[in-house]
């Protein structure tokens, strides 16, 4: 292997459909059991014992991720950070992190993507093998959302197209991959593609047309594509399904907390009932309320008599005198209130593009 591997985060990009939540924040940054998903991909890689690590960062959201993971001392490794102007592409990305990435072979990992596993054997192998590019593919409902691979009954790849209108096979691109030096001359070589962006899957194309070693593997755990209220409530129930360990520590007063429920020293809570698996932030008070299953509670939310399950809340969110809300995605400060001087009328101060649902 020539060089010491790094690492390209991709964490830029305008995450249109994850609106409004992204128009105040970073896609990458949205919180899955509390904990922002650009965290999961840094500990990930992390986990691999890479030391380097480049950030790709977009100039809206840019500070927001720069302060939530900071220059990489806390883990003991060394965070820098690229600004990529406009979103040309993730072939862009590594073109503008070039004085970064130099001529060591790299790991690039889509900022927004979340995977039920470690990448220690995918790595392995790229170390042992020494390709130009390794990716990993999973099988998908519905392939013309992502770049699709044809492989061959071997498992040799035949040919990557991105986001086809007649998919080659149900093969999707995972948002991780391993190069060496030598895709940087594939990115030379590709112009943009319809949508107007340089595209990775384009340039990994050139490399097989160059007849170049390009692995894959298939992922047998599971992928989840953040990009939408579903698939980020989704991707909230397995996280904390198959990850979440009770871990108790908060006041309850005439409360029962059953099940995998983690409880910080700060919360408090009172005359009410817990069910895991929950994640409860810092700083949050549950009064008179039912805490369901599969709801994650962002840091300094209250939640006075209401009933809730299956919820993802950001950050000091208010939940009051709400009789049921389930499947809920509740951006930072929002207040979902039931005013009952007001019994026939809605009363709303509602974001651009938000979703508001009434039986
Ligand atoms: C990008 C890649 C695509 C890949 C996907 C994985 O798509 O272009 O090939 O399958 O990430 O998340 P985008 O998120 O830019 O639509």
């Amino acid at each position: 292997m020539r060089g010491q591997v790094k690492a390209l985060v991709l964490s830029g990009g305008k995450g249109t459909r994850l609106r409004p939540l992204t128009y105040t924040g970073a896609k990458q940054l949205v919180p899955i059991a509390n904990k922002p998903i650009l965290f999961y991909v840094l500990e990930n890689i992390i986990n691999l014992g890479i030391k380097d690590i480049g950030i790709i960062i977009a100039p809206e959201t840019g500070e927001a991720v720069k302060q939530a993971v900071g220059n990489g001392n806390k883990w003991g490794v060394n965070i820098e950070y690229i600004l990529q102007p406009e979103p040309a592409g993730l072939a862009h990305a590594v073109k503008t992190a070039r004085p970064f990435l130099k001529n060591n072979p790299f790991l690039m990992y889509l900022g927004d993507n979340l995977i039920g596993t470690n990448l220690r054997k995918f790595y392995q192998k790229f170390l042992e093998k020494n390709p130009d590019a390794q990716i990993l593919l999973k099988p998908v409902t519905d392939p013309s959302r992502f770049g699709v691979a044809e492989i061959n009954k071997k498992g040799q790849v035949l040919r990557l197209v991105e986001k086809p209108k007649h998919p080659p096979s149900n093969l999707a691109l995972v948002g991780i991959y391993m190069f060496s030096p030598k895709i940087h001359e594939a990115i030379a070589e590709i112009r943009p593609s319809w949508r107007g962006e340089l595209e990775i899957t384009d340039a990994i194309q050139q490399l097989l047309d160059w007849d170049c070693p390009v692995l894959s593997d298939i992922l047998e755990e599971w992928w989840l594509d953040t990009g939408k209220k579903d698939d980020l409530l989704k991707a909230n129930t397995i996280v904390l399904d198959e990850w979440i360990k009770r871990d108790v520590q908060g006041k309850a007063i005439n409360t029962t907390i059953s099940g995998r429920v983690v409880l910080p020293a700060s919360a408090r809570v009172v005359n009410s009932q817990i069910r895991g698996p929950v994640v409860i932030g810092e700083n949050v008070q549950v009064e008179n309320s039912f805490v369901g299953p599969f709801t994650s509670v962002g840091h300094g939310a209250k939640i006075i008599n209401s009933s809730l399950e299956h919820c993802v809340l950001l950050d000091g969110v208010e939940i009051i005198n709400i009789e049921r809300l389930e499947d809920a995605l509740v951006g930072r400060n929002s207040r979902v209130v039931k005013n009952s001087a007001l019994p026939k009328a809605l009363k709303l101060m509602i974001g651009d593009d938000s979703v508001v649902e009434i039986p």
